[in-house]
């Protein structure tokens, strides 16, 4: 175990800090998210409904929170806080920015802050490659369409190439021609055994391949999963593209019903339409814990449509803010949290054994006179990073 920055030490990792420790380590995402999408159907996790934000007089922008705890080996427990303005792309920046909180399982206290677009991205990612291993890709693995060239879709083929290593023809397709174009130059750069080739017309892009992720910003449903290849793939994490009519017609496959059937995504009107949710097939977790496929059908499509479940962005958190600490990357701030016993002087010390005294008024600062600096040294580690001070260690494999 590294040396955790637990108790009264918060890690704060920047956006360079995670990229820096999840760059190269695909398949360890991919095996964190199967953990936690098993955990989640073996009931050892806690998954509260997200809660919306909305800007008054700015119908697009919004921000969600994500609570969640994750049991198991080495419980966590915390919050993703993720916001989407979509006008930042004008601005030349990403449409979604997000922070994550990880909280200590036993005192409830912060322990970690991380820049949490790219784990949002790559957990995103990594479930949609989960989905398309465990529900097969058979002979149609060496192509896909992505519809939406944004960094959930960048993210998703970086994720289906660790688990199809022979997908290399790849179709895109955007509302926006320049969005495409930028997203060929990247995957040119880093993913570099793949071709790309824009589609303009939505409906021949999506004839192109019988593996598709679509990762757009559309609001209302606009695909009939019906005009697809017969019994193509679609990794639907954008949750509002498929008619509510595409979706009673396909095999769905879901992460959670209760998450995924709000918010007015394609599954929920797929309810409200239906009357109940028995066109829901299978959940994931239950799927990779049976270790069953074959729930395909040849003659339909089927459709994986994750919620995006925040305990998927504790796992691969959990695994940056672990690396992190290996390499000594990051920020540590001592003195974030208040002192353990500030407000009752003394009662640290007490509870701990380290004092023999009850806690009480005695001398300037607590019991028995214990100044400030005697109670930070009690709590500081041998060796330790000073206050805010930066790390910035190598990486290990
Ligand atoms: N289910 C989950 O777990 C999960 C997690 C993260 C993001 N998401 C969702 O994934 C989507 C994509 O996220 P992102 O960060 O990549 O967004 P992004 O803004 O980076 O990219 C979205 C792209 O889709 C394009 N687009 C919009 N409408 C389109 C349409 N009708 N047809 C074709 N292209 C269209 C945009 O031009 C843009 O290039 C968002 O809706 C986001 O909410 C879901």
């Amino acid at each position: 175990m590294p040396a955790a920055a637990t108790g009264d030490t918060v890690l704060v990792l920047t956006h360079q800090d995670v990229r820096s420790v999840l760059d190269g380590h695909e398949v360890s995402i991919l095996d964190a998210v199967r953990r936690a999408y098993i955990l989640h159907s073996q009931g050892v996790t806690a998954v509260p409904h997200s809660a919306f934000l909305r800007l008054p007089d700015q119908p697009r922008d919004g921000a969600m929170a994500l609570p969640a705890y994750l049991g198991g080996a080495g419980p966590t427990a915390g919050v993703t806080w993720i916001a989407s303005f979509p006008d930042n792309i004008e601005r030349g920046g990403e449409r979604a920015s997000a922070a994550i909180i990880l909280n200590s399982t036993s005192t409830g206290r912060p322990e970690a802050l991380l820049e949490g677009s790219l784990i949002s991205a790559r957990r995103t990612a990594a479930s949609a490659a989960l989905a398309a291993s465990a529900l097969g890709t058979g002979q149609d693995a060496a192509g896909v369409t992505l519809v939406g060239c944004g960094v959930v879709t960048f993210e998703t083929l970086r994720f289906l190439h660790v688990v199809h290593p022979d997908l290399h023809e790849v179709t895109v397709h955007d509302l926006r021609r320049e969005r495409a174009g930028a997203f060929a130059a990247r995957v040119a750069r880093e993913l570099p055994s793949m071709r790309v080739r824009f589609e303009p017309d939505r409906g021949r892009a999506l004839a192109a391949a019988s593996l598709v992720a679509i990762a757009t910003t559309a609001a209302t449903p606009y695909l009939d999963s019906r005009t697809l290849r017969p019994g193509a793939l679609v990794l639907h994490t954008s949750l509002r593209d498929v008619t509510p009519e595409g979706v009673l017609a396909a095999v769905n496959v879901v992460d959670d019903a209760d998450h995924v059937c709000r918010a007015d995504t394609s599954l929920e009107r797929a309810e409200r339409l239906s009357g109940n949710r028995s066109f829901i097939t299978a959940n994931l977790g239950d799927l990779l814990l049976a270790g069953t496929t074959g729930i395909r059908d040849p003659r339909r499509t089927t459709i994986f449509s994750p919620s995006g479940l925040g305990i998927l962005d504790l796992a691969v958190a959990r695994f940056a803010r672990d690396r992190a600490l290996r390499a000594n990357r990051g920020i540590r701030i001592d003195d974030f949290l208040p002192a353990r016993d500030e407000f009752l002087p003394g009662r640290a010390d007490f509870l701990s054994g380290r004092a023999d005294v009850p806690p009480g008024p005695a001398g300037v600062d607590g019991v028995g006179g214990r100044t400030g600096e005697d109670r930070d040294a009690d709590f500081a580690a041998p060796g330790e990073a000073g206050v805010g001070e930066r790390l910035t260690g190598a990486v290990p494999a």
